[in-house]
């Protein structure tokens, strides 16, 4: 237990105040004159009623006296929060339906005056690209060490260091843990933030669990020393979808009143009730079986890495095999399946795999498919994934072409130059343009392909021509798109110049 915080209220880690409060309330029989317009269902598509169930309706409840609000709150949610802070060892914690997402804009929000620059490693999220166009930071992108078959790794203490000796900066955001589940050790990253006087931000997205994981697992970036940490609930934990949290380090330079007014400029007065009870109630879980539950999942996650190791050009990713991963932990309930060897690409084993086994992986790239494992995994499920490795395995397929990924950089190209600030370029005026015809114009949109949603091409950047090459690689392999025209057949830059 946290030993700088004093439980919340008094309250131990067995309650759960936002569900109590929701609960004690529907039995307390008050009728509502007041929204939701559903009134418990009553006035609602009965079909939907019948398929959520009424207690579904009973608890979609709105922010009001009695459940308390986000924005400012005194009771339920700010008890919920604070036993939050105090398991996950925060100074203060702060919950949202909006995703990571919303959190990662006001972290930078929070950290970033007007008219201030970022320094990061160029493997961020596109949300990251999106606070970057809210908050008109101006982004200092590090070219981040590549590992050809799985993208960016972590950055190193000593790149921070020598990146804020050469030029200051008013914050840091690092990616950690990548979608692939590498972690590089952050403590030599926050060091060198402390010394320098700038605010350690994480997006932690993908790894809140890591609190919960066994030793050896990657630490948790508040126990290595981040000021502010962007967590998906949902992602990894047992929360409703779009549910996330974030947590202000015990030491960070930026106070929780201070993330507040950032974090209140982007929160909707009305948030939805079930999120925040799935967040309370499944900390409450995850304080009383958390360890347990994710020490059960990492065996049967290691259980399930041996059989695929066993069959034939099918291997998972391992830190402790490839020294190339030097400095990184992993996460040990994501498993990188590369399928290369057997002349598969991702794409190609996802769509077998999602069409002939009934099995969706989290992402599929050129290489690998990688799986988001959790504990209690459905055991029939685990034999229709293996079934289908199999026949990747028994089905090599002539070798996977392509001349960039033979090159190496296919998932994470060179970073194309800057020429104005995301803001500028985004919220100015555009034109489209054949993406042919895009080179040496500034992006005025972010074009990535999803999952893993690290943007190509950033609003701000000259597009290069070994980004349109990639772009090219990518969509014929079989990649999903996101930009305003999937296809990429146009693009919109930045008007005006040429
Ligand atoms: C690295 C990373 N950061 C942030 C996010 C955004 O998280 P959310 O979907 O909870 O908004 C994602 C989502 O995929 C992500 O992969």
């Amino acid at each position: 237990m946290n030993q700088h915080l004093k439980p919340a209220a008094g309250l131990a880690q067995d309650r759960a105040p936002i569900l109590e409060t929701l609960r004690d309330y529907i039995a307390g029989g008050t009728y509502a004159f007041h929204t939701p317009g559903h009134k418990a269902g009553r006035f609602a598509p009965p079909e939907l009623v019948e398929l959520f169930g009424q207690t579904a309706f009973d608890y979609d409840l709105p922010a009001m006296t009695a459940t308390d609000n986000l924005l400012h709150p005194t009771h339920c949610v700010q008890q919920a929060q604070e036993l939050a802070a105090e398991l996950f060892g925060a100074a203060a914690t702060f919950y949202l339906g909006g995703g990571a997402t919303t959190g990662i804009a006001a972290m930078i929000l929070a950290a970033v005056p007007p008219g201030g620059t970022i320094l990061l490693p160029r493997n961020v999220h596109r949300s990251v690209a999106a606070a970057l166009v809210l908050s008109g930071a101006r982004p200092r992108f590090i070219e981040p060490q590549v590992l050809p078959e799985c993208g960016a790794l972590g950055v190193s203490g000593e790149t921070i260091v020598a990146e804020l000796d050469r030029q200051p900066a008013s914050a840091v955001l690092v990616t950690r843990p990548t979608y692939y589940g590498l972690a590089r050790d952050l403590a030599a990253v926050s060091a060198a933030c402390r010394r320098h006087g700038v605010p350690l931000l994480v997006d932690e997205a993908h790894g809140p669990h890591f609190r919960f994981l066994p030793e050896g697992a990657p630490r948790p970036a508040l126990d290595e020393g981040a000021d502010l940490v962007a967590q998906s609930a949902h992602k990894t934990l047992c929360s409703l979808v779009g549910t996330a949290q974030v947590h202000v380090g015990r030491n960070s330079p930026i106070s929780p009143a201070q993330f507040r007014d950032a974090f209140n400029l982007l929160q909707t007065t009305s948030p939805n009730y079930l999120q925040l009870a799935s967040l309370d109630a499944s900390r409450r879980f995850l304080a009383q079986k958390g360890r347990d539950l994710f020490a059960g999942a990492v065996e049967a996650a290691q259980r399930l890495a041996s059989e695929i190791n066993a069959l034939p050009d099918l291997k998972v990713l391992s830190v402790a095999d490839d020294p190339r991963l030097a400095g990184h932990r992993q996460d040990p309930l994501r498993l990188v399946i590369n399928v290369a060897a057997a002349g598969w690409t991702g794409y190609d084993a996802e769509l077998l795999l999602r069409t002939k086994y009934k099995t969706e992986d989290e992402l599929s790239d050129w290489f690998n498919i990688v799986l988001v494992t959790s504990p209690r995994e459905d055991a029939a499920a685990i034999q229709r994934l293996l079934a289908g490795l199999r026949e990747i395995s028994d089905h090599p397929q002539p070798p996977v072409k392509s001349t960039i990924a033979e090159a190496s950089n296919l998932l994470q190209p060179a970073i194309p130059p800057l020429a104005m600030t995301p803001r500028d370029a985004a919220l100015g005026p555009k034109q489209v343009v054949p993406l042919a015809e895009s080179i040496g114009r500034v992006a005025a949109e972010s074009i990535m392909f999803y999952p893993p949603g690290i943007p190509l091409l950033m609003p701000g950047e000259i597009v290069t021509p070994e980004i349109v090459e990639v772009c090219r690689e990518l969509l014929a392999g079989g990649a999903h798109c996101y930009a305003s025209d999937p296809a990429l057949g146009t693009i919109r830059v930045v008007c005006g110049e040429q």
